[in-house]
Formats: C-alpha cells, structure tokens, sequence
C-alpha cells in the first residue's frame, strides 16, 4: 500500500512529483507529501488528506533543483495526521516508506531514539537509525540500517549532502525504475512512470539503488554493481489517464471488450489455445490431479468462476481459497497439486505468500497477474498475464473480465489436453470466449437502463442479492462492488439458501437484485424471486435475453445479451459493475477512491 515517487532530473520537480502522486493515490489516500532538495536543503510539505490539498500547500513554490520524493499514505502505524504523514526527517536524513517494520518500537528504545521522534510511525524510526549512522557514506549507512529491520519496506531516501542524489532498497515491497531523457525515476508501480517511458526494471531485493539526474547504480550488499534487468510494459503511455471519463472505474468498465480482446487473441492458434508463449507444457495440465486457487476479494471471485467451470467440465478436484487464511487452514497441497495464484497487482501479500508456501509444499504454481514483472509473477512457475493495461480504481473490473477470459482458456485447454474435449468441442468453446467482447458491448450501449435500475437501490441502507450456481458466484462480486463504493450493505445469498434463514432480512421494499442468467437453473431461480417478492422485496433482476419472457413483465429487469450459460458470467458481471458505478456516482462519492480501502494490499 502507499505510493511512492522520486524523481532527479530536469523537469520541475515539483509538478513531476505531484502528477505522480495523483497517479499513485489509488494506492492510499489518508494524507501525501513531497521533500525536495534544494542545495544543501530539504523543503518537506505534507498533509492529511489529498494530493489536491498537498498541491494548494505548495500551490506558489518554485524550485530550482530537479530533485524530489513524494509520498501518499494507507495509513497503518500511527493515525491520519499532518505529523504522521510522509516524508519523514530526521537530522540529514529525509524518506518515505512503504510497508511495515514490525521491530521499530524495539529499536526506537534500543537506539535511544524516542526523544527525537515527532510521529507515531514505524518509518520515521528508520529516518532515525540512518541519521545515527549516517558518516557521509550513503550505502554502507543504508546496509547498515536495513540488516536490523524486521519487516517489510520499501524505502526511499534523500541525504542531505548528497544534492540531486536519491537512494532506494526494498525488501517485499515493490519498487521500480527507469532512466530516460527526462532523468532518473523509480515508484511503487509503473502507473507513475509510463507518461514518460515503457522501459523500467524491478529494483530486487537488497540491492541499494543510486538515481542521479544522468545515471542511476545499482549496487548489491557486497559493493558490486549490476546491471538492471530492463523489461518493456506494452501499455500505452497516457493509459494511466482518465480519457475524458469522470471516474477511472467508469472508463475501465468501458475497455472490458479491448482488454479481453488483447488478452486472448494472441493465446488462440488455429481456434485452439495456446500458451506456447508463455513456455507452459501441456504436462503442467494433464500431470496435476487437483488445483487450489489461491486470490483475494475480486480476484477470488474470478477463482468461483473457475471453480464452477473446473467441476463442471473437466470433474476435477478444485477449491478456492482465501489467500488470507490459506496457509492456516491445513490446505492438503502436494506435487500433484496445480496452485493458480490470481492478482491484479501481483503485489498482494496474503497471495504472495499463500503461493510461496504452496511452492514449498511441492505444488507447480502458475499465476494470473496483470502488472508486469510483479512480486508475485516473479515468484510463480508460470505466469499469464491479462492484458488489461493500469486498473486504477480501487473496485476492480476490468481486471477480473479479463482473468475470467483467461481462466476459460485455461479451462478449454486443461479439457483438450485431458481428453475431454475433442478439437470440435475446443473450438466450438474458444469460438463463444471470442464472442464476449461483443456481449459486452451491448450491455454498455444500453448502460443507461442499468443508470434507471440503480435509481431503485439508491437510498438503500441494506440490500441482497440472490442466484444459482454461476449466477451466485458473480453476485458475490456484484455484492462486494456495490458495498465497496456505495457503502451500502450488500449480501449475496445462493437463493437456494434463503429459507434456511436470511429470508428472514426480508421485509417491505427491501431491495433484492436477483440474477437469471442459467437455462438449467432458471425455473428455480425465478420461484425464489416470487418468495422474496411475496414477502414485500423491491426485485430487479438481471435476465439472459433467451429466457426473459419468463418474467412476464413482472419486475424491473435488465435484459442480457445472449451466449452460452457458462459465457453469461462476462455481460452479466459487466452490468452489475454498472450498477454498482451509477450508485455511487449518483450519490456524488467518490468513486475511484472507497473509505478505508487502497488499491494495493501489501500488509497482511
Ligand atoms: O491486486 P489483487 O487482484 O491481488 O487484489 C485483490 C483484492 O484486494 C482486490 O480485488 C479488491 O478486492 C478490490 N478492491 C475489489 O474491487
């Protein structure tokens, strides 16, 4: 969680940092700051609150140094304060910090450093340890510092005697960076770099990094250089902006047919998928005789989808789980075991380290992962990537269309290699994937009926939502993207479940959005409409078009396009984002950034 920005080279510094700021505030917004370095000084300007209210505190600075690092915090030790918030000074020694040093109280009273302490945190600890040591040799100061840290961090540094020089080292939390003709940049992710270059490389892990406006070193703890491992992101170099959308979610759930598009074309030969570019075997799929999914929130919800498919396709043993309580669960993994990790960001701790257990109980791992070269990706046997450019809204959408879209390749290539499905069947499955974009589009042409029907939740305190099977599986997505930007308290019932309790929430007008969009399920689903309804419930529902009829007109609904059962995941999905997006734009929150949430969850 966090953002982090530095910058040295010959752009204003000032408007480098905050624009990247702006970027990187989806990763958490309780308060932001920058320091930059003027000679010998180090002007700091910090807030609690927003990137816009740091911009009015320095609104008339001018600087003439290029030089500068820039903060926005998820607050975690330490409450939302102007004092607590980052870049945090110590004597000669200025930083930021991502990510949690779990010893700092030990060595704030160890070191004796307390009386010099101004805010509650763990990072202005650090600020403190590299002050007391701190001889005019930066690196030796730094390995010196971060041998007695526990935890994890990604820290970067100004000295103030080294002008227009910053320093970086990690441990867990990410950091990259770049050099191009505008100087030497690094940030907690790519978002804030790719206006200015595709190329950057991964900072590893205990290396110290040097950024001069011309240069940048990268050093290991024994004083040896090393060359970065450059990689090359495919995203475009405005792909960070909002388009001319108001909110980042709206614009995103309007590229779902482009990002699912990208992401699967180039995985199709011949009708057939093929991973031959990502260097997966077929062994991989026809060797394991259970998988476990490992993700968090949206992510896993993609993982139920699969789940679903896995069963009811290829028989298989499957379960998802909660990355969070994965490895506390006894989960029985073995070499035989495929364990699919899913992330948007690739940064997710509680997934990181799911994955990292499950590699050492034997199991071949392979990742769905959106961002580039992340920790998680790193980590993994192998690697798929969606290609759904930077998700920025905290609510993801297009990144879960997009892992779905590759999850069912994965599906219709497991049942190809596994004898399932002849190549007809394969075919015929891949044929129906390359249709969803098209799904999607028509729910989007008719997004205003879906802006009519979130007029009905608007003022809703609670609200449920009701399916079947797969219908269940993205009501629960469709549940968790209402209540994390409406705030509203949204529930996902299977609707089978109903009467053995929850029913009894049921009252007048309450508020049920109800799912129809599986041929097999419908006549169930449709009953357990007419209980709620009976009871007093205010019923929208979301209907496959083939089987609309069956409504009778009875209740508000919006009609989804026609595909497969298994494929009416994709519009369906797409339509509840829709919902949820209307609601809380209608209620003038802020969409893309929910209370007490960050894009990026790298604390567990
Ligand atoms: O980056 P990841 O996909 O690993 O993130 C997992 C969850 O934190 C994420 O999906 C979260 O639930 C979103 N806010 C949901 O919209």
């Amino acid at each position: 969680m966090c953002g982090i920005i530095g910058y040295t080279g010959t752009e204003d510094v000032k408007e480098v940092l905050l624009n990247a700021l702006e970027l990187l505030e989806y990763r958490g917004y309780d308060s932001a700051g920058i320091a930059v370095k003027e000679d010998a000084q180090t002007k700091i300007y910090k807030c609690a609150g927003r990137v816009k209210d740091l911009r009015l505190i320095c609104e008339s600075e001018k600087f003439l140094s290029g030089c500068g690092i820039g903060h926005t915090r998820w607050a975690t030790h330490g409450g939302v304060t102007g004092t607590n918030a980052h870049p945090h000074r110590v004597g000669n020694v200025t930083l930021v910090h991502n990510g949690i040093i779990e010893n700092y109280r030990e060595l704030a009273a160890h070191y004796e450093l307390e009386e010099q302490l101004k805010s509650e945190t763990d990072s202005e600890v650090v600020a403190a340890l590299l002050n007391r040591y701190y001889e005019g040799q930066p690196n030796e100061t730094i390995k010196e510092v971060v041998t007695k840290l526990k935890g994890t961090y990604a820290l970067v540094i100004l000295f103030d005697d080294q002008p227009g020089v910053i320093y970086s080292v990690r441990n867990v939390s990410p950091i990259v960076a770049t050099i191009c003709d505008e100087g030497a940049m690094l940030a907690s992710d790519l978002t804030a770099l790719c206006r200015f270059t595709n190329r950057y490389f991964v900072v590893p892990e205990n290396y110290i990094l040097k950024l001069e406006k011309t240069k940048l070193t990268l050093t290991d703890f024994a004083g040896r250089e090393v060359e970065p491992e450059f990689l090359t992101v495919d995203w475009e170099l405005n792909s960070a902006g909002k388009n001319g959308y108001p909110f980042y979610m709206e614009k995103e759930i309007m590229e779902q047919p482009d990002a699912i598009t990208r992401t699967i074309e180039s995985r199709i030969t011949g009708g057939l998928p093929d991973f031959s570019a990502e260097g997966i075997p077929d062994s991989l799929f026809t060797d394991c005789e259970r998988i476990t999914i490992v993700a968090c929130g949206t992510a896993m919800h993609a993982g139920l989808v699969a789940q679903a498919l896995v069963k009811s396709i290829l028989h298989m043993h499957i379960e998802v789980e909660m990355a969070s309580e994965f490895m506390y669960s006894d989960p029985v993994i073995d070499k035989k075991t495929l364990v699919i990790a899913v992330s948007q960001s690739g940064e997710t701790i509680d997934t990181l380290e799911a994955l990292k257990y499950a590699k050492r109980r034997g199991a071949k791992c392979l990742s769905i992962i959106n961002v580039k070269g992340s920790s998680i990706a790193r980590e993994s046997d192998y690697v798929l990537y969606t290609d759904a450019g930077p998700e920025i809204a905290v609510a993801s959408t297009k990144a879960y269309t997009t892992q779905l879209a590759v999850f069912y390749l994965l599906v219709a290539k497991m049942a190809f290699s596994r004898g399932i499905f002849g190549t007809e069947d394969t075919q015929s499955f891949v044929r129906e994937l390359q249709r969803t974009p098209d799904a999607i589009k028509k729910v989007l042409e008719k997004r205003r009926e879906i802006h009519v029907l979130a007029g009905r939740v608007l003022d809703a305190k609670d609200l449920f939502m009701i399916g079947r099977g797969l219908d269940h599986s993205i009501l629960l997505e469709g549940s968790l993207k209402l209540k994390e930007v409406s705030y509203i308290h949204s529930e996902a019932y299977a609707s089978g479940e109903l009467k053995h309790g929850p029913i009894a929430l049921i009252t007048q007008n309450t508020p049920v959005v109800a799912a129809v969009t599986q041929e097999k399920l419908m006549a169930k689903e449709i009953s357990n409409i007419k209980e709620v309804k009976s009871r007093g419930a205010d019923v929208v529902v979301f209907i496959k078009g083939a089987i609309a009829e069956s409504l009778q007109g009875e209740y508000p609904s919006f009609v989804l396009p026609d595909m497969r059962d298994e494929y009416m995941v994709m519009p369906a999905s797409v339509a509840l984002q829709l919902l949820a997006y209307y609601v809380s734009s209608d209620k003038g929150f802020d969409v893309d950034k929910p209370r007490n949430l960050a894009k990026v969850v790298t604390v567990e």
